[in-house]
């Protein structure tokens, strides 16, 4: 796992190629193995491919998500916010797993804010996507997913630049390292 995380870096450009059901699927099922407080599971995923639909969603905010209108495909991650009051945590773990799945396939990706942001008119993005995908009442959209293939590798992180000062022991005083 430490290897892939030293490697998983955000992608934003792709190539064109198109990625296999066999991967998507592979990255989907990373999500729906996600644990979930109480096992409520209250995610929802959507694969999105639509030319035309990720082209608007990529406008669903001034700054941050251009680069959705060229993913090959992404995934929504919705959250039925009525089923648990911890949905923000379990869609949160669900996404990261996709996106170490992804890493896993040789996929880059990279996560699109949508919960507490704005439309450039100042809409709820949520609320712009939600009427964009009909996602019905009840439901928030935590954040899209953009999956591709990576036109760069981009540099690993860095295993000697961690910030070891953020971890402390017994006592929030006592470095642990
Ligand atoms: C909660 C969260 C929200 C993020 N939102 C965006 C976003 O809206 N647009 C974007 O391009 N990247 C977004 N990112 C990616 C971060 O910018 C990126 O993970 C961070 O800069 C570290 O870079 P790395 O992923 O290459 O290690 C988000 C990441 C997280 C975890």
């Amino acid at each position: 796992m430490i290897e892939e995380l030293i490697k998983r870096r955000s992608c934003r450009k792709f190539t064109d190629k198109t990625v296999e059901p066999e991967k998507i699927e592979s990255v989907l099922k990373a999500g729906l193995l996600a644990p979930s407080g109480k096992n409520k599971r209250p995610w929802e995923f959507m694969v999105i491919d639509n030319r035309e639909k990720l082209e608007k969603i990529s406008k669903g905010r001034e700054h941050g998500s251009a680069f959705l209108a060229d993913a090959p495909v992404a995934i929504a991650v919705i959250a039925n916010t009525e089923a648990t009051d911890v949905w923000v945590e379990d869609c949160s773990i669900a996404a990261i797993l996709m996106q170490m799945e992804a890493e896993k396939q040789e996929l880059g990706s990279c996560w699109v804010q949508v919960r507490n942001r704005v439309t450039p008119d100042n809409v709820p993005t949520s609320e712009y996507i939600k009427d964009l995908l009909s996602i019905p009442l009840g439901y928030e959209v935590e954040c899209v997913i953009a999956l591709g293939y990576k036109l760069k590798e981009r540099s690993n992180n860095n295993p000697d630049d961690l910030l070891i000062e953020k971890v402390s022991y017994n006592n929030f005083s006592n470095s642990y390292f």
